[in-house]
């Protein structure tokens, strides 16, 4: 299995925790901002059923094409290519979301005061992001040199009050294993190391919970 569908696997409890503490459910519309290869859309998209909406937004153009071929069985998924800092939608939506997506844009911020923004009063953002030196293997903490802010859930319950909204819950869960694995293939497939039989802590995931007033 590649990275992405990886991914998905050793995080899809906090995404499903996330989702069922929201209440999200038939005729909702959302926005997945950084949605890449759409594994979060198409979920988003089971919950909220064909009367609902979701906008998979990603700023690179590959990503619609991947989203429509992830998304092909739910015509309510709409693929737009847009980057985060401008995000602009043709109308106001229940839930904006974002997973892995922070840690790697250049003004965190920005991207929640847009998804702020994109939400109708009374709507939702939520937030999924790493702590990366949090993780562990063997003991020793991880690193991610390339990402901009590898830390950034550490600081997103701060960064979605500084938007205006209410942090109604706010949480971290890690996925954690030893010897083979979906754990053990994640790290590998992202760092290139396999940690045999060493234990690993995999980053926690912070997600936080937002209400707009
Ligand atoms: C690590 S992937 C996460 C994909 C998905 N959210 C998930 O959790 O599986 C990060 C995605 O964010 C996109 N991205 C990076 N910077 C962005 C920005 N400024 N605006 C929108 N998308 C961005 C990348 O193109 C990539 O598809």
């Amino acid at each position: 299995m590649e990275l992405r569908g990886l991914r998905d696997d050793v995080y899809r409890r906090p995404l499903a925790t996330a989702l069922d503490r929201l209440g999200i459910g038939p005729g909702w519309t959302c926005v997945d901002v950084g949605a890449g290869g759409g594994d979060v859309s198409v979920a988003l998209a089971e919950m909220v059923g064909r009367d609902g909406r979701i906008y998979a937004v990603d700023s690179d153009p590959a990503a619609r094409d991947e989203v429509a071929r992830a998304a092909a069985a739910h015509t309510q998924v709409i693929a737009l290519t847009q980057a985060g800092e401008d995000l602009s939608l043709p109308e106001q939506v229940d839930l904006a979301f974002c997973r892995f997506l922070l840690l790697h844009v250049i003004e965190p911020e920005a991207v929640v005061r847009m998804m702020a923004a994109a939400v109708r009063p009374g709507g939702w953002v939520v937030a999924q992001e790493p702590v990366t030196s949090a993780g562990r293997i063997a003991g020793t903490a991880l690193s991610m040199p390339d990402a901009r802010h590898p830390d950034v859930g550490a600081l997103l319950p701060a960064l979605l009050r500084d938007a205006g909204l209410e942090v109604v819950d706010a949480w971290a869960e890690a996925p954690a294993g030893v010897g083979p694995g979906p754990v053990a293939r994640y790290l590998e497939s992202l760092t290139g190391v396999d940690p045999g039989d060493d234990p690993v802590v995999l980053p926690p995931l912070v997600t936080v919970l937002g209400r707009k007033p």
